[in-house]
């Protein structure tokens, strides 16, 4: 069933087996532009854009999720079912819920912890925890501790809410259930790889920190966002 409702292309092959997933759609075309050669758009439905290309001559493909659980959730869904995509990275920012989640560190969610309603309301998934895939996992760590790159592995908090009325809230989350960042999108991309079958992972960088009020802006976000991508690239194939 392609084209899709939200995925304008006609042709699976487009796509590459595995697609990193930034949150925004310029930061797609910025890792297209700054890291892919032989580059093609194959997704510009309302300016989700989506790029295939080469790094270091191995496919990969870049696509957006946009924000939030329900964005990310039909995006994955599409690519997973439709264009028959195995893995999905997202690559995303997150607040740390711990002074040692410092600016510009790198995670990789080990499994999300979230009160979202999405896995139990799309599959009758009950738990409020779900793993991202083992051995995407396994991968992406040996890529960082070849590259040279510290990574800390870590259970995350997925939220729907970004603007919490009761701020202090982040400290129970951080007592009771151990996530140390929280972002908006891993538990809904951990589900969907779950039921169909396929595979997923997340990794984050620390824009911004709860415990702390340190924050980064979108100019330094942009560069300081490249050890990520550069993990995440070797997964290119
Ligand atoms: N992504 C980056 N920072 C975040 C925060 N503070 N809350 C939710 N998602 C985020």
């Amino acid at each position: 069933m392609i084209p899709t409702p939200h995925i304008e292309s006609r042709n699976k092959d487009e796509i590459a087996k595995t697609v990193l997933m930034p949150g925004d759609p310029l930061r797609a075309k910025f890792i297209a532009d700054t890291f892919l050669a032989d580059v093609k758009q194959f997704n510009g439905v309302r300016n989700v854009l989506g790029y295939t290309g080469t790094y270091n001559g191995r496919k990969i493909s870049v696509m957006a999720s946009g924000m939030g659980m329900p964005s990310i959730g039909i995006y994955s869904y599409e690519l997973y079912k439709f264009y028959h995509v195995e893995n999905i990275i997202r690559i995303g920012s997150c607040g740390g819920y711990t002074p040692d989640a410092k600016l510009y560190d790198v995670i990789l969610a080990k499994d999300a912890w979230s009160e979202s309603s999405y896995a139990k309301v799309q599959g009758g998934y009950e738990s409020d925890v779900i793993e991202g895939t083992p051995e995407l996992n396994q991968r992406l760590m040996r890529f960082a501790d070849e590259l040279g790159i510290p990574m800390q592995i870590a259970r995350i908090h997925s939220s729907d809410v970004f603007y919490r009325e009761n701020f202090e809230e982040y400290k129970k989350i951080y007592d009771k259930y151990g996530c140390v960042a929280v972002e908006m999108e891993a538990f809904a991309l951990f589900h969907n790889a779950k039921v169909l079958g396929k595979n997923a992972a997340c990794l984050l960088t620390v824009s911004d920190n709860l415990a702390t009020h340190e924050a980064t802006t979108s100019e330094e976000r942009q560069n300081a966002f490249t050890n990520m991508m550069k993990i995440a690239l070797e997964m290119a194939e």
